[in-house]
């Protein structure tokens, strides 16, 4: 088991902030890892890879095999945060028992401590099968990537009143239901805040503003990795891009005028 369970997630809820992040492969992972056990709680599998990692422009196509595949590699890397995987789109929307298998697989063969999937009153059964059987899930309200062509795009979402009021609903029955977190991804900051006073349960924020218990930045944004536009809610904390492409800018001189490889780095 993980040093970072659902209880002591919980547990930090009025305690402190945390910072959560997004990543798909072993690589990333042990970098998570040599932070030490104190530094991120949990560690997100996202079917965002569909964007980040597939150059996709939606996660509509990540498939459940990807999903495994991509958490095994995180999993495989990963000792102390918590490793929530995402149920990917399609993988539960037809019908509960499909979503359950999904699960399974996630947790069996990709070595995931808990899944997330998005919606509300819809997915509750869902949710509370899962909880059932023991498997922990975190819900995902909001900005729902999944929903994006219902929505007309990666849109804010509960600006309005009775859409905010429908969202905070939302939330309470996911927590009711058994989810040990929330997600809520692209709503007003006030909004956030609410979301994260009405529950017992963490509420992680990306595009939500500062109120809420924990932030998710994807792995890409938060190191400076993305090309091109980032959205308004995203500070990178790095320049890793940058320093790529000094490094590959630097190997290409290097090997065009003879100065890669030296002698030391030759055999004999
Ligand atoms: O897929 C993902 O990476 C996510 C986070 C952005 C919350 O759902």
């Amino acid at each position: 088991m993980r040093t970072w369970t659902p209880q002591k997630i919980r547990a930090l809820k009025g305690v402190r902030r945390f910072a959560t992040v997004t990543c798909y492969d072993a690589a990333s992972a042990a970098l998570v890892e040599a932070l030490g056990p104190d530094a991120l709680p949990l560690v997100l599998v996202g079917d965002s890879l569909g964007m980040t990692m597939q150059g996709r422009d939606s996660t509509l196509a990540v498939t459940l095999d990807e999903m495994v595949y991509h958490t095994r590699c995180v999993a495989r890397a990963l000792r102390a945060p918590f490793l929530l995987a995402d149920l990917p789109f399609g993988s539960y929307q037809t019908c509960d028992d499909d979503g359950f298998r999904a699960a399974l697989r996630l947790v069996k063969e990709g070595g995931a401590d808990g899944v997330k999937l998005e919606g509300g009153e819809r997915v509750l059964p869902l949710v509370r099968r899962l909880v059932e059987a023991g498997i922990p899930v975190c819900g995902h309200l909001g900005l729902t990537p999944q929903s994006c062509l219902a929505m007309g795009g990666f849109k804010v979402q509960g600006r309005d009143p009775a859409a905010a009021e429908r969202l905070l609903a939302d939330a309470r029955h996911l927590e009711a239901a058994g989810c040990f977190a929330l997600v809520a991804e692209g709503v007003p900051a006030a909004l956030g805040a609410r979301m994260a006073k009405a529950l017992a349960i963490p509420v992680i924020g990306i595009g939500a503003g500062a109120g809420t218990d924990g932030q998710i930045l994807v792995w890409q944004d938060l190191l400076g990795l993305t090309q091109g536009r980032v959205p308004r809610f995203v500070r990178p904390f790095a320049a890793l891009g940058e320093a790529a492409k000094a490094g590959l800018r630097a190997y290409d001189a290097a090997v065009r005028e003879g100065a890669f490889p030296a002698a030391a780095e030759s055999y004999e």
